[in-house]
């Protein structure tokens, strides 16, 4: 029996067609989402998702779809997987929980801590635990002043981010955050401390500027942003190294080594937001060494940590900060932590899926099928309303333009992505939109057979909405020439 048989048999991922009504009716009475649309009745196109096999979910009916989100770029090694279920029910039987603050430990929080240190580059040895990825950029803020204060230099208090970025949703990280459509006008963001350069998107780069020339100007941009506001006042730059929900990424080639370069020049911590890229998802547990040749000060961590089996981020830190605190003798605590830091069950759940990861030998697995992967889906690119297609192994972004020539932007009115997505989940594949973009991270486990079948239903969903687009007269090129099948 196959892992998706042997979950479609268990009855639970099915429920009748009147217990699905009454949990939409309860879920629009009662349960506000992330991200929350305010509506003025039940979302009848809501998606009630109730197991998952392999790279497989299934809704409440039964009908499976190939995940294309892994979750939300974190179910990194897919559904179903027994081992570590397994383990986080039996530390919860053996210890569920310990206040996490200094003077206590605990074998899963410790363990895990060794494990992720033996993986991270250079001299990263140092573990800080938080409860999700927002949480980890919100510490690691924290963390990094308290350090450049404690070093004496106190004045070290700006940090200079990329326009595009995303760093998470507490305040502070959402500040950081450079994505125009997060920035709601009914919020308020604390800018006080932080600056930012431009995204490195080679895609929107200057009509005629090379690539390696639009790498020049964001080297010297960084630059020139440091010289302007004083290196002596800035404390960290902060990057992911290729850009997740600002639409999949890829700074030019070179760009993140260079950037690292400067920073190191200037005495600026240099952290790799790797939330999403870390833990197999380009080919290696950590992308900043071996994919672009960085070793940040910091590195920081969350999502396919557990496989989003449990809830768990945090940062790792270098032998060099450590050996400094250490050095200043500070009688007072760093005031930061959280009940759940290092919850030892979602430790168990980390350990337990990076041994899962090293015995099936996933990064392996995606240098592999992930460069399969990105190959098949770049070749979706001769689709008339396809503009780009970037991304690297199972990180993967598709921009869909009005004019493929001049690549003008559809109207954010049409929502393309959604029309995408909607096509997509006709036809058992589960994508996610963002204007007029589609993103893409899948669970690793993908296997080539997978693959193969998901280019299939992306083609046929982007084709589709294509159709849909001339019908409704929002897409100019009417010729069959565009529908390609
Ligand atoms: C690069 C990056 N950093 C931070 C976060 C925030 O993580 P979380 O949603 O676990 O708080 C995300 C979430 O998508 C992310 O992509």
């Amino acid at each position: 029996m196959t892992l998706t048989e042997a979950a479609l048999s268990r009855s639970q991922f099915t429920l009748s067609k009147n217990d699905t009504d009454l949990l939409l009716q309860a879920d629009y009475q009662h349960l506000t989402h992330a991200w929350p649309v305010f509506r003025s009745k039940v979302n009848e196109d809501a998606l009630l998702i109730s197991g998952g096999a392999g790279a497989r979910v299934f809704d409440a009916s039964g009908r499976q779809y190939l995940d294309g989100m892994g979750g939300l770029w974190c179910v990194n090694m897919g559904y179903g997987r027994d081992e570590i279920c397994d383990a986080v029910a039996s530390q919860l039987r053996i210890m569920p929980y310990y206040s996490p603050a200094d003077g206590l430990a605990h074998a899963p929080g410790v363990k895990l801590a060794e494990k992720i240190a033996s993986l991270a580059p250079g001299d990263l040895n140092h573990v800080f635990f938080t409860c999700g990825g927002s949480t980890a950029n919100d510490s690691a803020l924290r963390f990094i002043e308290f350090y450049q204060s404690i070093r004496g230099k106190p004045q070290k208090r700006l940090v200079i981010t990329r326009q595009r970025a995303y760093h998470g949703s507490t305040i502070m990280t959402a500040s950081m955050g450079g994505n125009p459509a997060e920035r709601s006008p009914h919020l308020r963001f604390v800018m006080d401390n932080f600056r930012q350069v431009s995204c490195p998107n080679p895609y929107r780069r200057p009509e005629g500027m090379s690539e390696e020339a639009f790498c020049d100007f964001l080297v010297d941009e960084l630059r020139s942003k440091i010289l302007d506001l004083g290196a002596d006042n800035i404390a960290a730059f902060f990057a992911e190294p290729i850009l997740g929900a600002g639409g999949v990424i890829v700074p030019p080639e070179g760009y993140n080594r260079r950037t690292w370069e400067v920073c190191r020049e200037f005495d600026i911590l240099y952290v790799a937001d790797e939330v999403v890229t870390a833990f197999g998802r380009l080919g290696h547990f950590f992308a900043s060494k071996e994919v672009f040749g960085t070793e940040p000060d910091m590195i920081v961590f969350a999502k396919g940590v557990t496989s989003g089996y449990q809830p768990l981020g945090g940062f790792i830190y270098s032998d060099a900060i450590h050996a400094t605190l250490v050095a200043a003798n500070y009688p007072y605590p760093l005031s930061n932590g959280y009940t759940y830091s290092a919850h030892p069950g979602a430790c168990a759940a980390g350990l337990a899926n990076i041994a899962l990861m090293e015995n099936e030998h996933i990064c392996a697995h995606v240098r592999m099928e992930g460069a399969h992967f990105e190959r098949r889906m770049k070749e979706l690119a001769d689709i008339g309303i396809v503009g780009e297609v970037r991304g690297s192994h199972f990180m993967i972004g598709i921009e869909c333009v009005k004019d493929k020539d001049t690549k003008e932007p559809f109207d954010p009115s049409i929502s393309v992505g959604d029309i995408v997505a909607r096509h997509a989940g006709e036809l058992g594949l589960i994508v996610r939109p963002l204007g007029s973009m589609i993103i893409l991270s899948p669970p690793l486990v993908l296997s080539r057979g997978e693959i193969d079948e998901f280019a299939r239903l992306l083609r046929l969903a982007i084709l589709r909405c294509q159709e849909e687009l001339v019908r409704d007269e929002k897409w100019g090129l009417a010729s069959s020439d565009h529908v390609k099948s």
